[in-house]
């Protein structure tokens, strides 16, 4: 596996690839979720890029950025053992080159209104500009992504549709710990007894999908808030959406593809999650 961060040099790489490009756009501090987004491109494509890059443009709260856990050899060491072709692990002046303008003028409606577009003002716009970048840099046949970032992926592949990409989104499940959290690079910032409480969250999720025929979303909303009522969590929202256009549903069989999506606090570390409770 080769490590390239210039953009030229990746450039004259990719040129040589016969065959199918797959490409996991990633921040780095990599586990087993990110990995398995490396075997779906496996799956389709016969050369995988992946990308580590902590793109400060996403980040809303600066220590957050600065809090971002950076491990490239480690991370390294992982793709190669998954068999990456080639890890694309740029500065940000690769990325954002003084004089080249890079944001995307693409209008997301109400998409970006709700959910993380409302509690991280200017995280999408800042996501949307470092992948279509990213993807104008790669230029993969396939893009691969995760549905733990639900809004995410939607507004990528909104995105996508605009531009008329010829570049194909594939979404791919949410990776658990044993007991059921989504794997994510925070975690590893939970203390270990808040890390084994944290399995609170797919639990409540997993409840809510099962009561979605005899609660209204009020009721289910109120037992999610009960449930995340004492520390360490803090619920900073839950909602209860269509699961193609984002915008909140009054009634779970009002929507043929309905989705409810979380973000709790547990101590300092604020964990994202969703399930799916309809589609056809
Ligand atoms: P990052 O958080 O590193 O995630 C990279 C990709 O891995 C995303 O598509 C995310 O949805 C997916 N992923 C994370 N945890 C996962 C899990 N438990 N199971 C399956 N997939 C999982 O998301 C970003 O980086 C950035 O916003 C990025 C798209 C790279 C743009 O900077």
């Amino acid at each position: 596996m080769q490590t390239i961060s210039s953009v030229a040099e990746l450039q004259s790489e990719l040129l040589k690839v016969k065959g199918k490009i797959g490409f996991v756009p990633t921040m780095g501090a990599l586990h087993t979720g990110h990995i398995s987004l490396v075997k779906q491109a496996h799956k389709k494509c016969n050369f995988v890029v992946v990308s580590v890059f902590v793109n400060p443009t996403q980040f809303n709260d600066k220590s957050d950025l600065d809090k971002y856990p950076r491990k490239l050899d480690k991370d390294a060491r992982m793709l190669k053992e998954a068999g990456v072709s080639l890890l694309f692990a740029p500065t940000n002046s690769d990325i954002y080159p003084k004089g080249l303008k890079t944001e995307v003028n693409i209008d997301l409606g109400k998409l970006d209104k709700v959910m993380e577009g409302q509690f991280r003002p200017g995280h999408f716009a800042g996501v949307m500009q470092v992948v279509n970048r990213l993807l104008e840099i790669v230029k993969p046949d396939f893009l691969f992504m995760g549905q733990k970032d639900f809004q995410q992926f939607s507004i990528i592949a909104h995105m996508l549709k605009i531009q008329k990409s010829k570049t194909q989104l594939v979404v791919c499940p949410i990776m658990r710990e044993p007991h059921g959290l989504a794997m994510s690079s925070r975690n590893e910032r939970l203390s270990k007894s808040t890390r084994e409480k944290a399995a609170l969250i797919y639990k409540v999720l997993k409840s809510i999908k099962r009561r979605r025929k005899t609660r209204t979303i009020n009721e289910l909303k109120a037992y999610a808030e009960s449930k995340f009522a004492a520390p360490p969590f803090k619920l900073e929202y839950i909602a209860f959406a269509d699961g193609y256009t984002l915008q909140p549903i009054l009634k779970i069989d009002e929507s043929k593809y309905s989705v409810c999506c979380v973000v709790v606090w547990a101590d300092d570390v604020r964990l994202i999650d969703n399930i799916i409770l309809t589609k056809d």
